[in-house]
Parts: structure tokens; sequence; C-alpha cells
């Protein structure tokens, strides 16, 4: 019997992405992304592992469509490749790879699953970089026009639009840390470029209600709540700061058309603060219908003189840790949740991704128990239900991954798929995690 009951129309879904799965990097017309000339560039990813190949989903849609029928998975979200459309970046669009994901939209829609489509999950052309990517401010017009092309040619079969995929991460691991493409280290021009995103945002959304298109639009951040180190006024101070670069940096300005004081000082102090026209903020702020966003762990933080908040994830011992050493903390989905629920004025909510990555073996009986990962949903599935008691308009589940795929500097070495992938032999067997998924999809609960 189960105990715990969704809502008759919660959307399960599962989620990848365009670069983690397609391979076919330069078949049928596809330009380079910066993915491509990131992973080629020696020493960027662990064993200099690719995605020239990753899933060979683009030759294997048709395959991949019947295992989400077969698990029984009501919504897709996938990416779209910006390369494969305008190999360039901008200019005529490319035919066959506006094909691809027509082909791939009709087939969901034949086997009754909800495409819901990211519009921005990494891959910008590298033709683009080459003018200096997201720093440039033109290139927020060409992520328009090519918004444009998608939306003439699936805004009327798409109901579930995401413009961007986690834009802190695009800043801070792309252009602060370098260890993501395009690989830049510099804290200035990555505050630019998380500017320019949300500009990108604004500009699409509203092109999204000029060209009248039937489904909704949102955007989805990685939001993990911040937790302080201790109940001091430093540390709490700090977590709040950590919280504010972190989520509120690049939520705020979309729903609220600010940025947070406490960054803005706080980048001012240090001469990084973006500079753009004021009216910007009001693009930025067009109204959205939903709220997307990724959780995986929180981040507890305590009070540091020089940087205002650090870090003191690596000095906790009593956590369960997933195979990325990402801290497993199911309270800090709901105190997530309800953050957002609480500061946002009652938005609908869609989790755009949560999963886990484990190490996977397949048994002798070729089953791969991943009890681990079924345990990791169960508890964070719990915390979701327990929001929606709570009266939260929680929409919707996309459980990262639908299948093990490339994991950007890792490579294939962390599988987060509830299927598994032979990434020699490209055999998928689905996981006891996606057989758990089938029937909790079917019960609608657990
Ligand atoms: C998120 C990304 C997604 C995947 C998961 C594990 O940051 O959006 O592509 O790699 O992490």
């Amino acid at each position: 019997m189960s105990k715990i009951i969704f809502p008759e129309d919660f959307i399960w879904g599962a989620a990848t992405s365009s670069y983690q799965i397609e391979g076919a990097y330069n078949e049928d017309g596809k330009g380079e992304s910066i993915w491509d000339r990131f992973a080629h560039t020696p020493g960027k990813i662990f064993e200099g592992h690719t995605g020239d190949i990753a899933c060979d989903h683009y030759h294997r849609y048709k395959e991949d469509v019947q295992l989400m029928k077969e698990i029984g998975i009501k919504s897709y979200r996938f990416s779209i490749s910006w390369p494969r459309i305008f190999p360039d970046g901008k200019g005529k669009p490319n035919e066959k790879g506006v094909d691809f994901y027509k082909r791939l939209t009709d087939l969901l829609l034949e086997n009754g699953i909800t495409p819901a489509v990211t519009l921005y999950h990494w891959e910008l052309p590298q033709k683009l970089q080459d003018i200096g990517g997201w720093a440039n401010r033109d290139v927020t017009d060409y992520f328009t026009e090519y918004s444009e092309t998608i939306l003439k040619n699936l805004g009327d079969v798409v109901p579930i639009w995401i413009t961007h995929n986690e834009t802190f991460i695009v800043t801070f691991l792309g252009h602060v840390l370098g260890i993501h493409a395009p690989g830049i280290k510099d804290m200035k021009t990555a505050l630019q470029v998380s500017h320019n995103l949300f500009l990108s945002h604004g500009k699409t959304v509203k092109l999204f209600r000029e060209m009248n298109v039937k489904g909704q639009i949102g955007i989805a951040p990685n939001i993990s709540y911040v937790y302080p180190a201790s109940q001091s006024p430093e540390d709490i101070a700090a977590a709040e700061l950590a919280f504010g670069v972190h989520a509120r940096w690049h939520l705020d300005p979309v729903i609220k058309g600010e940025y947070p004081k406490n960054v803005v000082e706080y980048y001012e102090k240090r001469g990084i603060l973006p500079s753009y026209p004021q009216e910007d903020l009001k693009i930025i702020s067009e109204p959205i219908d939903f709220i997307a966003f990724n959780y995986y762990s929180p981040d507890f933080v305590k009070h540091d003189d020089e940087q205002g908040f650090v870090s003191i994830d690596s000095e906790l011992n009593n956590f369960e840790r997933t195979e990325m050493n990402w801290i497993v903390y199911p309270q800090g989905l709901y105190d997530t949740i309800m953050y957002l629920h609480r500061e946002y004025d009652q938005p609908n909510i869609i989790i755009s991704e949560n999963g886990a990555a484990y190490k996977d073996k397949i048994n002798n009986n070729g089953r791969i128990e991943d009890t681990k990962r079924i345990n990791y949903l169960v508890d964070h599935l719990t915390q979701v239900h327990r929001a929606i008691q709570d009266g939260v308009n929680l929409k919707g589940y996309y459980l990262w991954s639908l299948m093990d795929n490339f994991e950007w500097s890792y490579g294939y070495s962390k599988r987060f798929g509830i299927i598994h992938v032979d990434h020699e032999s490209q055999k998928r067997t689905i996981k006891d995690s996606g057989y758990w998924y089938k029937e909790t999809i079917a019960n609608n609960g657990f």
C-alpha cells in the first residue's frame, strides 16, 4: 500500500542535456560548441573523455524514448544544442539540426510523453565564444534569434520551456574556476556574463509572449540552501551572503527586477560589479510562469574576514555522501522549496533536477541493484511531498538523470542514471531505481 500519494496531475519527469547524451558532435552540419573545444583540450576532462559519442542518443533516440515509455515517464526534459541549429551561432538555421528535435518531439508526443525543452544547457557555439562569448552583450541578441527559430518550429507542440540551466554554474565554474567551458578565470568577466545571461533570458521571455506561444516558460537555476556553521551573528550573516551570491543573485533580478543588496555591496567593494543600463532589469524581470530549480545538496558556511564567507563542507564528517562527495541532506530540498514559496510569493515551482551518482555495478544476473539511489530518491521525494502538503504550488519533479552520461569534467566516471549505459557497447539496462521509479509513477507515490 502506498502511503505517500502525490497530486493527480503531478509531473513525473526525467532529465538529460544535449552535450551529455547526444554525441554526433560533427554530424549533419553541427558546428563546434565551447564544450567540444574544452573537451578536446588536453587535461581538461577526466582521462581525456569527450562528448563526441556520449550515449549516441542522436542515433538511438528511438530506443531511448521506448525506455522512457517503459518506465512510464510523463515528461522528458532535454536541451537543444545551439550549434546544431546555428553552426556559427547565428545566420541561417541548419535544417538537419532542427529536424532532429522535431523528430524527437513528435516521437515523445506519440508516446504520451510531454516534452520540456531547455534552450541553453551550456552549449554556446564556439564561433560566439570567439567574439567574447556571454561577456559580449551582442550574444544576448543571437540567443534570442536562436530561441525564435526554436519557438517557430516547436512552439506549438512543446508546453514547458526553460531558458537557462544553472546560471551560477555557467558563471562560476565556467568563468571563475575555469573547470567548465570556456575555461576562463576572471571574476569581473564572470559577473558580466551572469548579467548578460539574465538579459538573454528576459529578451527570450518577452519574445515568447510576443509570439503568443501557448506553453509556459521559466528558468532553472541551481539553488541549494545555505546553513550557517553556528548561530553566531557573523556566521548567520555569512550564510546570508553566501546564499545571496549562489542563489539570490540568480533569481532576484529575474523575479523582482533587482539584485540583492548585500551582494551588490559585496561586489561593489571589490570593484567587480557589472555595468549595465538600468532598463535591463525591466527586461530581465519580464514575468515568467514558474520557477524551476535544480537541487543536489546544501552548503554550510562560516564567516571569513577576507572573503566574507567560506564553506566548511570538507570539515563535515557526519553526513552520508554520494559518489560526487556531495552531502545527502533531503531537508535541504524542503528548506529550499519553502524559501522560494515565501520569498517569491507562492510561485509555481518545478524541480528540474535532483538525483545522485553512485558506483553502480551490473551483477551476475544482469541487474543493477542501486539501493542507495532508491533511498536518496525516496528521502528527497518525501520532502517534496511534505512541501506540497504545506501548500506549495509544486508542479513536478525531473529526476537527474534518465541515463548515465557525460558528467562534464568528470567524464563518464560518474553515473547518475536510472538507466545504466555501457559506454563501450551503448547497451542500456534499466537499473533497480528505474523499476522503482516505474512503480512510483504507476502508483503516483510510494
Ligand atoms: C547539474 C547539471 C547537470 C548534471 C548534474 C549532475 O549541475 O545541470 O547537467 O551534470 O548537475
